[in-house]
């Protein structure tokens, strides 16, 4: 088992009192940072190989560098910290055990960005963890960390802002556009791109948004040197990763854990297996929005992005959740393609009305009302929703669903009529019809 030291969430008691952080180095990423120019500081990112953890694995380092140089307009910083998709739940790890960190992570990328003012955007539900952000903002703030009080503390001209925002309690916030709109105080729907934030983003300006991880990431980077950091976990896709692990599984929980790692060996070792010894069903291994992998798939499947994506699935939010044998995929497949029709914004007509078909298709699937026929609907609706939409909400809601029929069709067949016709006129007329007579007695 791997036994290097966490990088995003050490072993330290009482590392989110402000004290604790300095003690153990706290803030010295920073100071290095500013040692360097702008340009220094982003290709050392660029180096390290980040990959941003919101589930979308774009290069950290390049997105930065999409920002431009001016400085005659203010430039601003979103932190994603809406975390709504269901199997993630790593972020408000790093709120309640190590939230300076993030702090230093947003400083040492406004500094590289010339950001005047960043926002903490927090999921509307996640009351505690809005409380233990601020008062780690709060305290950072009071000992002259963030705000004009940086000036002293270390020395140089720069300085910016840091604000929590709390979201209103909506998936679709989570997700960067739309993020924007709810920040400025508007109802959160998606904006087509172009324009990209950088360009035109939170009020106009130029805005970056990277989720909490990525930015927790920072300080180590800044540490170890893009180069070393390279090095850990798998090749184009480096680092560690926050694993949050749900479902059947004995030892449910957030692993910090290179990328690379061997799902067999997160769930085995780390997770102690599943519960009663049973056989896994199914994984998916980021989130509810990820395609499964089937139990008898994951011997040998590696957990890092370019690995995962020969197989047809992604690493998204490292939400790995498990499945044992006796899971109804159909009612799990029900469950996703409900949450995503719930969260449809109802900006665009394929995932507005797609996601309301798929979830019929499959409460008639389910209630035995449905032929092998619906079955092909259900996956015709999803792959039209995909790549038809604003915002990448329609493919989270027909990936999983298409995911599952490729690979449980067999569980979808089982409950479904061979023809609902035939079986209508039976009980009609007591005897088998055929077409023809069908057709007649329309
Ligand atoms: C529907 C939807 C929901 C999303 N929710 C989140 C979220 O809760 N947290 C997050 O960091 N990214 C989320 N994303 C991805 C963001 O749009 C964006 O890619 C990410 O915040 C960028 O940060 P990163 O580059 O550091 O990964 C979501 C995307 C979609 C389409
Ligand atoms: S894909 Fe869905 S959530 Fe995204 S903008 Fe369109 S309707 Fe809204």
């Amino acid at each position: 088992m791997y036994t290097a030291p966490n990088l995003v969430l050490p072993r330290v008691e009482n590392l989110s009192s402000l004290d604790v952080y300095l003690k153990h180095g706290g803030f010295d990423a920073y100071r290095r940072a500013i040692h360097l120019s702008t340009d220094e500081v982003i290709d050392e990112v660029k180096r390290s190989g980040l990959r941003g953890r919101g589930g979308a694995c774009f290069p950290t380092g390049l997105k930065w560098s999409f920002m431009p140089k001016s400085t005659d307009k203010p430039k601003y910083l979103a932190i994603n910290g809406d975390e709504s998709e269901p199997g993630s739940f790593k972020d408000r790890q790093i709120f309640e055990y190590n939230p300076h960190q993030l702090i230093e992570g947003i400083l040492i990328a406004s500094y590289a960005m010339g950001i005047s003012k960043s926002f903490i955007y927090i999921r509307g539900e996640y009351h505690k963890w809005v409380r233990l952000m601020e008062d780690a903002l709060a305290e950072a703030y009071a000992k002259g960390y963030v705000g004009s009080g940086m000036k002293q503390t270390f020395g140089n001209d720069y300085t910016t802002d840091i604000v929590v925002h709390k979201g209103a309690g909506a998936y679709i916030c989570g997700e960067e556009t739309s993020l924007m709109s709810s920040l400025e105080g508007d109802r959160g729907y998606p904006r087509f791109k172009p324009p990209f934030p950088a360009n035109k983003g939170l009020w106009g300006m130029p805005t970056t948004i990277n989720n909490v991880e990525t930015l927790a990431a920072i300080p180590p980077i800044m540490m170890l040197g893009g180069d070393a950091y390279a090095q850990i976990g798998a090749k184009g896709h480096s680092g560690t990763i926050l694993y949050g692990v749900s479902g059947h599984i004995n030892n449910p929980a957030v692993f910090e854990l290179p990328t690379g790692l061997l799902l067999t060996d997160l769930i085995y070792n780390y997770c102690n297996g599943i519960p009663n010894n049973k056989r896994i069903k199914a994984v998916i291994p980021g989130g509810s929005s990820m395609p499964p992998l089937r139990g008898d798939e994951i011997e040998g499947v590696r957990l890092d992005e370019e690995s995962l994506k020969v197989l047809g699935t992604h690493i998204g939010t490292a939400g790995v959740m498990v499945m044992d044998e006796d899971t109804d995929i159909v009612a799990v497949t029900l469950r996703i393609a409900k949450f995503y029709h719930h969260e449809s914004c109802g900006q665009c007509t394929p995932c507005r009305e797609g996601c309301g078909w798929m979830e019929k298709i499959l409460h008639r699937i389910q209630d035995g009302d449905a032929t092998s026929g619906d079955i092909d609907l259900l996956y015709d609706v999803a792959s039209n929703i995909e790549g038809n939409t604003i915002c990448a909400l329609g493919d989270a809601a027909a990936w999983p669903v298409k995911g599952f029929i490729e690979k449980f069709r067999d569980e979808f067949e089982v409950l479904c009529k061979p023809q609902r016709s035939f079986v209508a006129l039976n009980v009609v007329h007591g005897k088998r019809s055929t077409a023809s007579t069908l057709v007649r007695q329309a």
